[in-house]
């Protein structure tokens, strides 16, 4: 509840923590065929060839590019890197035959399986939780419109400091991380707080090339959703605030208009309305 258990949050221990996540939930094991991989390593590797030629490239510079890429692994920081430089494209690639709702990154701190709070409910939080107090209610529904009950809303985002559980130091393991499940008509009812803008850890070797760049490391606030029921693509998105300073800068470029919220002021918090639209498995 203090900024003082934060002091110790650093890049290595988020990074690590990203690392390991990633290592353990999704990690890939190959099952690409050697034609798909031979084009894209060496598409990837003419243009990095092609950039050294257009630019004269120096042997510091190189040797400059050898020592970054080995701190990029040693602090933990390749999916931060990924996710913050490279993802949104795979993301835009992906989805981009849907008729419902855009979605957008998941970023580094998705953690499956937050616990259930049913269709109507408090996301797990500390007593006092600093931060604007959020109701924000909606309805999932069908690109045909039909309302899609027992759906998933998985919801998870950083605290009043910017700070997410099980990622920095201090923060109980669930904390702001929580799933809900539609009722019957497909709606939900979510109590949470609103979070604040995320600055991507500077004392690491992202940090390192946002400075030498001259660049910002800042991503706006952001509720982070997945979005799931049966016969439906799982929808991955975030939703942010309007007037955020970084929704025009995003260093991730995760920002799309269509998942700008609209909060209306209500007693000592805000309320928001947003629904989701899921597109039905392809056959
Ligand atoms: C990163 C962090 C986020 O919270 C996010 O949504 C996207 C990227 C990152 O640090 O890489
Ligand atoms: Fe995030």
């Amino acid at each position: 509840m203090t900024a003082t258990h934060h002091e110790t949050a650093t890049a290595a221990a988020s990074g690590a923590g990203a690392t390991a996540r990633f290592k353990s939930d999704k990690a890939y094991g190959g099952g690409t065929p050697p034609e798909r991989v031979d084009l894209l390593a060496r598409e990837v590797l003419s243009a990095v060839h092609d950039t050294i030629r257009r630019h004269k490239v120096t042997y510091d510079e190189y040797n400059a590019l050898k020592s970054w890429l080995i701190s990029v692994g040693e602090d933990g920081e390749w999916p931060l890197f990924l996710d913050v430089w490279v993802e949104h494209v795979v993301e835009d690639v992906a989805t981009e035959h849907r008729e419902g709702n855009k979605g957008t990154i998941e970023g580094p701190y998705y953690v499956p399986d937050a616990p259930e709070q049913g269709s109507t409910g408090t996301i797990p939080m500390r007593d006092n939780e600093p931060g604007t107090p959020l109701t924000w209610t909606g309805q999932v529904r069908s690109t045909d419109g039909s309302p899609l009950g027992g759906a998933k809303v998985e919801l998870w985002h950083a605290d009043d400091e910017g700070f997410y559980s099980q990622f920095a130091p201090g923060i109980p393991e669930w904390n702001l991380r929580g799933t809900f499940t539609t009722d019957g008509e497909g709606r939900f009812e979510i109590h949470t707080v609103r979070p604040a803008p995320y600055q991507i850890p500077t004392d690491g070797a992202c940090g390192k090339l946002i400075a030498a760049a001259g660049w910002h490391s800042w991503r706006p606030a952001h509720l982070h959703v997945k979005v799931s029921a049966p016969g439906h693509e799982l929808l991955t998105a975030q939703l942010y605030f309007p007037g955020d300073a970084h929704n025009d800068d995003d260093i991730a470029s995760a920002v799309k208009p269509e998942l700008i919220l609209d909060p209306k002021p209500a007693g000592d918090g805000e309320t928001i309305a947003y629904d989701f639209v899921l597109d039905p498995e392809r056959s």
